[in-house]
């Protein structure tokens, strides 16, 4: 079997890479909380820099890594083989996860948000064990049915841990929760995981964009950021098909009038009714997002949560695996 070793200087740390893995799953078999998310070459998350060494790399997505990044010295972790000895940095100096833990959960409520999400509150046996930032997600595990990763929808100082789960079609994990999840019933939990969360140190402004049960993380970032005093302009657009498929509209509109600096925009990509805006979420944010580039200078765009990169041209794209609920 061919070892090689791969150093990660600024951790001051020297590990082996078994044949075959990857660099992230070397370093997450060490107990290594490496950058990454959707670990399949998407999102751009573990995007580290070769110092030394050479890798191979699996196929990825170019807007993960693209050529100019690829010739310039970068990698993903998650598609990297190292066929010789390595040295890697990754890129997120402001990442500093929290070490995933597995423990027991209790049900404690289970709320319908839509024809196709609930909210599932779970009461953890060690809370304090389970420290997360705002935007991570977890690994769910039913009886009978494959573990799954969900976004916290809650703040990470709330005693309760809020998922939202939609019935994808075919899915066996969220089909069990939708059929069969009780209150009471016993589920077990691992994380957090995920380097796409609240950085409370920046700034400036925050422009959130999601779609579906994809607001969980997006609730959890905003009512942190907002718990915690943050006054820098924070927008949050939220995408759905029709009326039936959008809520907590509510919610983020009390919100709204409570924080001056909150704005939420759902729009409905179906016909909408008044009041709502109608059409793509994407382009109402690219839209607005013109108005507020004009209104500041173009050479210092607003910032954007991490899940996403935008392009006032091209829309938005979100680049973190949503964690899958099927
Ligand atoms: S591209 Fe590596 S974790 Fe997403």
């Amino acid at each position: 079997m061919t070892m090689t070793y791969l150093t990660l200087p600024h951790l001051g740390r020297r590990i082996a890479v078994g044949e075959g893995r990857t660099i992230l799953q070397a370093a997450l078999d060490a107990g290594i909380a490496y950058p990454h998310s959707c670990r399949s070459g998407r999102c751009g998350a573990c995007k580290s820099r070769l110092l030394s060494g050479h890798v191979e790399l699996a196929r990825h997505s170019p807007f993960a890594l693209s050529e100019e990044e690829r010739a310039g010295g970068f990698i993903l972790a998650c598609r990297a083989t190292p066929t010789q000895d390595v040295t890697v940095a990754w890129l997120d100096e402001t990442y500093h996860a929290e070490p995933a833990v597995a423990q027991e959960a209790e049900v404690a409520a289970i709320d319908r948000m839509t024809h196709d999400i609930l909210a599932i509150r779970l009461r953890l046996a060690d809370r304090a064990g389970f420290r997360f930032a705002a935007g991570q997600y977890l690994s769910l595990s039913v009886p009978d049915a494959p573990p799954r990763n969900y976004s916290m929808a809650s703040r990470p100082d709330e005693e309760l841990v809020e998922l939202h789960v939609r019935a994808v079609p075919c899915g066996r994990t969220s089909s069990r929760i939708h059929a069969a999840l009780a209150q009471g019933d016993k589920v077990r939990i691992e994380g957090p995981a995920g380097s796409a969360y609240l950085r409370e140190a920046h700034s400036g402004p925050i422009v959130a964009l999601a779609g579906g049960s994809g607001l969980a993380p997006i609730k959890s970032i905003v009512e942190t950021a907002l718990h915690a005093g943050l006054d820098q302009p924070i927008h949050v657009y939220f995408g759905a098909r029709a009326e039936r498929d959008v809520y907590l509209v509510e919610h983020f509109r009390a919100l709204e009038r409570r924080f001056a600096n909150l704005t939420f925009v759902p729009a409905l990509s179906q016909a909408a009714s008044d009041g709502w805006r109608s059409g793509f979420v994407s382009d109402a944010l690219a839209a607005d997002f013109r108005d507020l580039a004009g209104a500041k200078s173009p050479a210092r765009p607003p910032w954007w949560t991490r899940p996403w990169r935008f392009s006032p041209h091209a829309g938005c794209r979100r680049t973190t695996s949503t964690p899958t609920c099927s």
